[in-house]
């Protein structure tokens, strides 16, 4: 398929959704990201620069997931830490709807990035960033305190939260940088959900997690959908894509025409 027809094939599938399925079509936007482009500068190979996406374009409306498609390597997860402001891009808009606000994270000030994040946008990274000495109940409350909520009830939806995802309550006072692979995930994803964000980034979350796990964070996810949570996920695993996706993007054809 040449880029042209890969561009159109996303086009349509913005639109080929099963009505019954998803959303109503007029839900508001909340996630909009037009002409987007990225290249990476190689500073230890003289400069050089490595194009990773161009053109890349789509809209998510309060109740939508839409998942990002593409093989290792395609870009997804720059493009997830694009939209969170990690990576800048190189050309286009990411605009996120903050209440009655517009903010384009491509153009944003970082302080206007760090605002959006504690109220609006949130993100559950691949891996979660360990902080020494923090106990895993108050890794996954501190979203909550950060906007000023009373640390006891930050704590008990903490709680809830680690409860749902089976979290032994044995670790909830550890640190969480000695846990498994699967623990850490699962706080993380806790964490990621302990505020209602109007929009909501999941790279693989279910990566690292057993059937019964998985289970759980689908359900999670598609509550946060009810709700209206604006979504845009990475999923390996066919199942859970097809549990929680409403709209699907393939990198190719970001990637070939970038080429
Ligand atoms: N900071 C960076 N500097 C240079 N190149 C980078 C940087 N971050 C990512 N890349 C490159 O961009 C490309 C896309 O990487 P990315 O992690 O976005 O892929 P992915 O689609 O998430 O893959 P996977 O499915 O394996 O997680 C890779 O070739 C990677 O090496
Ligand atoms: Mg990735």
């Amino acid at each position: 398929m040449c880029p042209t027809d890969r561009a159109a094939a996303n086009r349509a599938a913005q639109t080929d959704q099963d009505p019954e399925a998803g959303p109503p079509a007029d839900a508001p936007e909340m996630l909009r990201l037009s002409g987007l482009g990225k290249s990476f500068r190689l500073h230890n190979q003289g400069g050089v620069e490595i194009p990773a996406l161009s053109d890349v374009g789509f809209t998510v409306r309060a109740g939508q997931c839409l998942a990002l498609a593409g093989p290792s390597g395609s870009g997804k997860s720059s493009l997830m830490r694009m939209i969170y402001g990690n990576y800048r891009a190189s050309s286009g808009r990411i605009e996120v709807r903050d209440g009655p606000e517009w903010v384009d994270v491509a153009a944003a000030a970082p302080r206007r990035i760090l605002a959006l994040r504690r109220q609006t946008l949130g993100y559950v990274s691949q891996f979660l960033r360990v902080v020494p000495r923090v106990a895993t109940i108050d890794v996954v409350a501190e979203p909550l305190v950060a906007l000023g909520r009373p640390r006891e009830k930050a704590r008990e939806r903490a709680a809830a939260l680690l409860t749902r995802l089976n979290l032994p309550e044995r670790l909830w006072e550890l640190p969480p940088a000695t846990f498994s692979g699967g623990e850490q995930q699962r706080v993380n994803i806790a964490r990621g959900f302990a505020l209602d964000s109007p929009v909501l980034l999941l790279d693989e979350p279910t990566a690292s997690l057993d059937r019964d796990n998985a289970a759980a964070v689908v359900e999670m996810i598609v509550e946060a959908k009810t709700r209206g949570a604006a979504m845009v996920g990475i999923f390996h695993d066919i199942n859970v894509r097809r549990a929680v996706a409403d709209l699907r993007y393939d990198m190719e054809a970001a990637r070939e025409s970038a080429a």
